[in-house]
């Protein structure tokens, strides 16, 4: 199959990990007979720097033309005190705005042999094995009206939760589908003893299961699915929440397995290409060291393969030569427990692309 990439590396080590990723498509495209070809485009503080825009429209445009995004990372202290207000995270809100990308999806996977790097017990995150899919485009961010006004003649403010039944419902929809083709367990997470929009997301949940006869449901109230997060994250396969749940409650759940390096995310839409981009931000302080982690960026394209191009054998077949070489006990600095052998950015990707097979 033939696929057209738009690349956007961004800042920092946004660059170096895309690098990584890119390397490692190229491997995969060669075993699987694929062609997969990029189209780079400037955004962040770089695209500041040369267009005066963090987000130009041939950027917008090259990523409406491709099949998927691939983003590394946007952000730097040199461009954080710019005249005008002018920021490089404009680009990445206006790249998700212009792409209607309604769901985002964080998997949350913890890697057998690095247990010691989170903060929890090792019996709690061996094996932990979860997606949350937060809906990205409604909600309290959202909704208007959003202002300050005088509230009993008093300064106040006001933000506004609104949803939609069709809003809730394509979130719903790409949560079922998830769960259709991993452990057939989903988890919608709400307020619905307090919020009118939680319990009309409760009752879409009730209606749309009738079409996934196979996947179980539950639904859990936001506050216990936090405590359920840390204390047993290994009971959930699928969590399903609206935005402002689903960002505080990915945060929370990328920490079960420890660094930020190997966390991959995508974001999808119905009609326009995915984006895929690692969790993690530029990281300034390790910019063009090579000690980057290039994993999260890894993990992110097989993402785009199996979420966008539906090549789940060729998706498969990276996370396993992850797991292969985090197994064999290769570590970049920031998962490393003590300073042998840590490989740079390129020697880890160099690993990955070797573990690769068909
Ligand atoms: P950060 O994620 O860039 O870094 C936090 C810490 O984790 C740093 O010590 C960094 O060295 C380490 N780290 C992050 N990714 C790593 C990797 N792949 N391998 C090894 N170590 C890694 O977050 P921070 O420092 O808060 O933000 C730095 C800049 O990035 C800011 O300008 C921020 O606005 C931007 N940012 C951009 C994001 C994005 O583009 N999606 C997300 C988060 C922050
Ligand atoms: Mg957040």
């Amino acid at each position: 199959m033939k696929k057209k990439i738009a690349v956007l590396p961004g800042d920092g080590i946004g660059l170096e990990v895309v690098k990584a990723a890119t390397t490692v498509l190229d491997k995969t495209a060669e075993l699987f007979g694929h062609q997969f070809e990029y189209q780079y485009g400037d955004i962040g503080g770089h695209s500041i720097d040369k267009h005066n825009d963090p987000l130009p429209q041939e950027t917008i445009d090259t990523c409406l033309k491709s099949d998927g995004v691939l983003l590394g990372a946007v952000g730097g202290p040199k461009w954080d005190n710019l005249p005008g207000g002018i920021r490089p995270e404009q680009g990445l809100l206006g790249i998700r705005k212009a792409l209607q990308l309604f769901a985002n999806l964080r998997p949350v996977t913890g890697h057998e042999s690095l247990t010691e790097a989170s903060t929890l017990k090792k019996e709690v995150v061996d094996g932990v094995d979860l997606v949350i899919v937060r809906e990205l485009t409604g909600g309290l961010y959202f909704g208007e009206p959003k202002e300050r006004r005088e509230i009993d003649g008093e300064e106040g403010a006001v933000d506004s939760l609104i949803y939609k039944k069709s809003e809730i419902e394509r979130i719903v929809r790409q949560a079922f589908e998830m769960a259709k083709v991993r452990r057939k367990k989903l988890t919608s997470v709400d307020k619905a003893n307090v919020l009118e929009t939680s319990r009309l997301w409760r009752e879409t949940v009730e209606e749309m299961k009738q079409d996934y006869p196979e996947v179980e449901v539950e639904h859990m109230l936001v506050d216990n699915a936090s405590m359920q997060l840390i204390r047993d994250p290994k009971q959930f396969d699928v969590m399903v929440t609206e935005n402002t749940f689903g960002d505080i409650l990915s945060d929370a759940a990328s920490m079960l397995t420890g660094s930020l390096g190997m966390l991959p995310s995508a974001s999808i839409g119905s009609e326009a290409p995915g984006l895929y981009e690692p969790v993690h931000g530029s990281a300034p302080d390790i910019e063009g060291q090579g000690k980057a982690n290039p994993l999260a960026a890894i993990a992110s394209a097989a993402m785009m393969l199996k979420y966008s191009f539906h090549m789940h054998e060729e998706a498969d077949a990276i996370d396993t030569a992850i797991s292969e070489v985090l197994n064999a006990g290769y570590r970049t600095g920031d998962i490393a427990q003590n300073n042998d052998n840590i490989l740079s950015t390129e020697e880890m990707t160099t690993k990955v692309v070797e573990a690769i097979k068909k």
